[in-house]
């Protein structure tokens, strides 16, 4: 399947998901959204307020800030995947529980596999608990690391380092990273070329 339908698939499969009783008190679940051949992909926790009333993600507090941070890098939100680990609002938004992570996994395991981005980026503890497990975001913020082959790395929320200026200095000094670690994954020549014929050398 082309990855825009497999895209257009998930996303229409979990407007209707019931598989946990987040479904009960959602007004529209939140897919996430961006092109299919997204070099980044983020991914956050949840909806939040604003989100579970317009189903498109980071549209609040957090949301604006996430674009900042993008535009900083060159970057708009259109020119990148936004996900998050649960499609639909915990109530009061409070945390998601383990049970509503494991049964929302699957989708974003389809859009991750359909996406093949070059990055991803887990914004806040409960993304980067899928990829690292026990560790602890101070620990390990900003750093790129290899899972199953991909890069990934893990960063603040920015609904977190908003109002708290030395996260915010964080979070900014990792997405300055950016542009390097994506260049960095990048396929290289020999992977995506056909190998050239020996050069043939006159040296006289
Ligand atoms: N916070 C998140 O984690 N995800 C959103 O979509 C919005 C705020
Ligand atoms: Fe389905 Fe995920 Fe929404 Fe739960 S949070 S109802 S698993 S889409």
């Amino acid at each position: 399947m082309k990855a825009e339908d497999e895209l257009r698939a998930v996303a229409s499969e979990v407007r209707g998901c019931e598989a946990c009783k987040l479904h009960l008190s959602r007004k529209n679940a939140v897919p996430g959204e961006g092109p299919a051949a997204s070099e980044l992909m983020f991914i956050g926790e949840g909806p939040g307020f604003h989100e579970n009333e317009q189903g498109r993600p980071f549209v609040g507090a957090a949301g604006k800030y996430l674009d900042e941070l993008l535009a900083k890098i060159g970057l708009s939100r259109e020119q990148v995947f936004i996900g998050n680990v649960v499609k639909c609002r915990p109530p009061g938004n409070r945390d998601p529980l383990p049970e509503e992570i494991q049964a929302c996994a699957g989708y974003l395991e389809r859009q991750v596999n359909a996406i093949q981005p070059r990055v991803i980026v887990t914004l806040g503890r409960f993304s980067m608990a899928r990829y690292f497990p026990n560790t602890r975001i101070s620990d390990i913020h900003g750093q790129a690391r290899l899972v199953n082959g991909r890069m990934v790395v893990a960063m603040y929320h920015p609904a977190a380092a908003l109002h708290q200026p030395s996260l915010r200095r964080e979070i900014e000094a990792d997405f300055a990273r950016l542009p390097e670690l994506i260049q960095r994954a990048a396929p290289t020549a020999s992977e995506t070329e056909p190998k050239a014929p020996p050069q043939q050398l006159n040296l006289f």
